[in-house]
């Protein structure tokens, strides 16, 4: 069995994300991450926050603090979130950790050695009002390709290509606005990517096409625009320095490393990080360095393609080393907030904190995994988010777990109930049950999340339907055994349901699981032969009536949220 490393995008320290950074990458990753560890793999879950770069610190400067001190409590802000949306990081590690400097440095020796950097002096932004040079999102202007005009230094937000600060129409200092800026000539470290063009691009034939079409297509897109050597070092305070020992007048003048040359480095980074907590008996290296028998799992939101595609590949490609690369990047569109932008800088959409403060993680993971956006964006609405809660998590799930329990307690009492042998509804049952599952397991290996969903919403009303047909309240009256027998095959699907929901609504799943006092409940997964029987919950087991799992989202709760948080208007 492959052992599967798993790592989303490094969520930014600038601020707490929002519900569309949490869809592109860190709760697709975990859905995927729980379901493989479900089915007796071996997996590694890295995430870690991103810190350097002028985002940091900017965000420092904002909330008066040292950038250093702003990104700890940062860190342990986001930490206390993804906690509460249930992600099961093996480790949440920081790119600013002494194992990233370590590995970045490493990583810029070795392309160093192997002739991939070079210093060139560059024409370079200084403002004269902040008497300092102006890289990245230091400065902000119109964007040459698309005319969006607060396009920032490296990168433009609406059309996602990226960016050199010198490429900014009417640019202007971002920290202090002013335009009175000149060209002065500066020198940098270039990574030559335009050397590893060949290998990259023989690469990415190589594996590329096994990728979602929107990832291959953005790698391919640039390959075909022509890898261009790029600028890896900043005028910055906060960041992996130069080492001195091979860059001795770059490092006196306090250049450090640009954020995305460091940034997928603390993939390894924070995998060295876990290993550290506990030496001798966590091996890091196993799973990066001449790690054949790995297969390694990226997620991430599509303007981070580019980085992940091509660039971070051609790092490594470059270092001549056997670093483990890519095997499959599942990349995601946007979620958009009723058509229009999430925005971290204008506070528009919902963000992860004030999500969980309105109602429990897993409304959020299901919603947001059952419309995830794969093949195209997905718009956020209230209407279609209560409509998902109501419909599939409160009607159909919910409410079948908790009409079964209360039912049954109140005819047969605290245990499962024997009654007659299954019949050929059972029979029936079990078939579309195994069927559904293995359709539930195909989209998960395949990681369509949104036909996981879709497949597992199925699973659940092939239970309602079951229940309808029987009618226990009926059955109850002539026939007190068939009432039973359909009882204890309803607690049954309740059990597999608790079992194979768990990826996606996992405190829903325990509470499902809870309510029966198995002896022995060490079942992590239920195949799809094995579900066919429908028998794990025997007669005789007890169990409790857990309470109502999924509370439905009223009319008053949605007319306080759209005034809270704005809907519709708030959009463009
Ligand atoms: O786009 C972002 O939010 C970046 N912080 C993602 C970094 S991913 C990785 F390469 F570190
Ligand atoms: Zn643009």
């Amino acid at each position: 069995m492959a052992r599967h490393l798993i790592t989303s995008a490094l969520p930014y320290i600038n601020g707490i994300k929002h519900l569309g950074n949490m869809v592109g990458s860190m709760l697709p990753a975990d859905v995927y991450a729980r379901y493989l560890r479900q089915r007796g793999h071996e997996v590694l879950y890295i995430c870690a926050t991103d810190e350097h770069g002028t985002p940091a610190e900017l965000a420092a400067k904002d909330a008066g603090l040292p950038v250093d001190t702003f990104c700890s409590e940062q860190h342990l802000a986001q930490k206390a979130i993804y906690d509460g949306f249930s992600l099961c990081f093996d480790y949440f590690g920081r790119s600013s950790s002494e194992q990233n400097r370590e590995l970045t440095q490493h990583f810029a020796r070795k392309l160093n050695e192997n002739g991939f950097i070079e210093e060139r002096a560059i024409r370079q932004v200084f403002s004269i009002a902040d008497d300092r040079f102006l890289p990245d999102r230091y400065i902000v202007g119109t964007c040459p390709h698309c005319g969006y005009d607060k396009a920032r230094g490296d990168q433009c937000e609406n059309c996602t290509r990226v960016l050199d600060p010198t490429d900014l129409i009417d640019a202007r200092s971002a920290i202090s606005g002013s335009s009175e800026l000149e060209v002065r000539e500066t020198k940098h470290l270039f990574l030559l990517q335009s050397k590893l063009q060949g290998e990259v691009e023989q690469w990415i034939n190589a594996n590329g096409d096994q990728w979602p079409t929107l990832a291959s297509s953005i790698a391919r897109k640039w390959l075909t625009e022509g890898l261009q050597d790029r600028s890896i070092t900043r005028d910055l305070e906060w960041g992996v320095p130069v080492p001195a020992d091979v860059w001795p007048e770059l490092a006196a003048e306090g250049k450090v490393f640009y954020v995305w040359f460091d940034a997928p480095i603390e993939y390894i980074g924070a995998t060295k990080e876990w290993a550290d907590q506990e030496p001798g008996a966590r091996d890091w290296k196993s799973w990066w360095y001449e790690a054949e028998d790995v297969r390694y799992t990226e997620f991430m939101a599509k303007d981070n393609v580019p980085f992940h595609s091509v660039m971070f590949p051609a790092t490594q490609i470059g270092t001549r080393e056997p670093w483990k690369r890519v095997d499959f990047l599942k990349a995601f569109n946007w979620l958009t907030y009723y058509g229009g932008k999430f925005s971290t800088s204008q506070q528009r959409g919902i963000f992860t904190d004030a999500a969980l403060e309105l109602l429990p993680a897993d409304y959020w993971r299901y919603f947001l995994m059952a419309n995830a956006p794969e093949s195209d964006d997905t718009s956020f609405t209230w209407e279609l988010f209560s409509s998902s809660v109501n419909k599939d998590l409160a009607d159909t799930l919910g409410n079948f777990v908790n009409r079964v329990l209360s039912f049954s307690r109140k005819r047969f009492g605290d245990e499962v109930p024997a009654g007659a042998a299954a019949g050929e509804a059972e029979v029936r049952l079990g078939e579309q049950i195994a069927e559904l599952l293995a359709e539930y397991e195909g989209h998960m290996e395949a990681l369509q999340f949104r036909k996981a969903a879709a497949a597992l919403r199925a699973l659940w009303s092939a239970g309602n339907s079951y229940l309808e047909e029987k009618a226990p309240w009926l059955e109850i009256k002539t026939d007190k055994e068939a009432a039973a027998l359909t009882l204890r095959t309803a607690m049954n699907l309740i059990h597999l349901y608790a079992v194979v929901s768990e990826p996606f609504i996992p405190a829903s799943a325990k509470a499902m699981r809870g309510a029966f006092a198995l002896a022995e409940d060490t079942k992590t997964w239920v195949s799809p032969e094995e579900a066919r029987a429908l028998d794990t919950v025997a007669a005789g087991t007890a169990f409790t009536v857990p309470p109502v799992l999924f509370a439905k989202i009223t009319e008053d709760d949605l007319e306080s949220y759209r005034e809270r948080f704005g809907g519709g208007d708030s959009g463009q």
